[in-house]
């Protein structure tokens, strides 16, 4: 039998959501212990990051377990031609979990396929960012206490933002709104309206970044327009910089809202906004290493302690 994967949000449900956000309350409290001593995991970036390699390595080391990998294709055989169908043969002989970031668009998915053990995808293409949701949710949940019936605009790129696409599913069992805030090159693509559409979520399109979709926030959502996913670069150049979130522009603002962020910003938000007690984003990532930790016990099946 195949081993339980995490390549797309939806294979999480809300009990399996709710699982994780108690377990990373756990992980949160104590970070430090011997669950993953004997245990190797790979981590497979054939993309760039920081955050989500170097919190899943953070969270393993903080578990006791090792690690290998590479950060950079340019030091795996892909770059001789091997196929990622072999590479994940092999790591999958070796290691007891992989950790993957590929640029495609179902690669995660296919290494499922393929894989003898668990596949934690970490972003592939403009698809899917499932921990990066489940590190989201987390963070709304643990200012907001609670999930249900909260208002989220989120703002920026939107048709290739693997993170939004990710966060809108992962919400969907809470019963949200959603203002969705982007220039027309960058609109949320139909197929996520469709979904909303099936589970009676209720949305909103907006091409302005108006008071209107920041004040009835609970909370807002920004994203960065994303350079390496455009192929005319003359496009990027016309909305790149086309939302920028400054302090005053929260004046008026929920007393609730938190400001989140996948992060890597590049202009979306103005430094000064860091010092205002509504921006998040920083505790935000640092949550990714608490939530990793709780998705990795659960796809290979440790139990948690208080
Ligand atoms: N949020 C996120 O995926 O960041 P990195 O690209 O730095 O991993």
């Amino acid at each position: 039998m195949k081993p339980r994967s995490l390549v797309n949000i939806e294979d999480y449900d809300k009990e399996d959501i709710l699982r994780i956000i108690e377990t990373t309350e756990k992980f949160k409290k104590n970070p430090n212990r011997s669950l993953l001593k004997g245990k190797v995991c790979a981590t497979l970036f054939f993309e760039p990051s920081t955050r989500t390699r170097l919190s899943f390595e953070t969270a393993i080391n903080r578990l006791e377990g090792r690690i290998v990998g590479f950060s950079d294709t340019a030091t795996s055989s892909a770059t001789k031609g091997e196929s990622l169908r072999d590479t994940i043969m092999m790591v999958s002989n070796y290691t007891d979990l992989i950790i993957m970031r590929h640029h495609l668009e179902g690669s995660a998915r296919y290494a499922s396929e393929i894989s003898q053990v668990p596949i934690i995808n970490a972003g592939d293409g403009s698809n899917q960012h499932p921990t990066q949701t489940m590190l989201d949710i987390f963070s709304i949940y643990e200012t907001q206490q609670t999930l249900e019936n909260l208002t989220i605009t989120i703002v920026g790129d939107l048709k290739y933002g693997r993170a939004v696409h990710s966060l809108i599913e992962g919400l969907s069992h809470f019963k949200p709104t959603f203002n969705f805030v982007a220039p027309d090159e960058l609109k949320i693509p139909k197929k996520h309206k469709l979904f909303c559409d099936k589970k009676s979520i209720k949305y909103r399109e907006f091409t302005n970044f108006s008071p209107e979709a920041i004040n009835e926030a609970d909370i807002l959502y920004m994203t960065r327009v994303q350079r390496e996913r455009f192929t005319d670069l003359m496009e990027y150049e016309k909305v790149k910089n086309i939302y920028v979130l400054r302090n005053d522009m929260l004046a008026d603002s929920r007393e609730n809202l938190k400001v989140l962020h996948p992060l890597p910003r590049v202009k979306e938000i103005s430094p000064d906004v860091d010092d205002n007690p509504k921006a998040y984003y920083f505790e935000q990532a640092r949550n990714g290493v608490y939530t990793r930790q709780a998705v990795i016990c659960d796809l290979i099946g440790i139990d948690v302690e208080s």
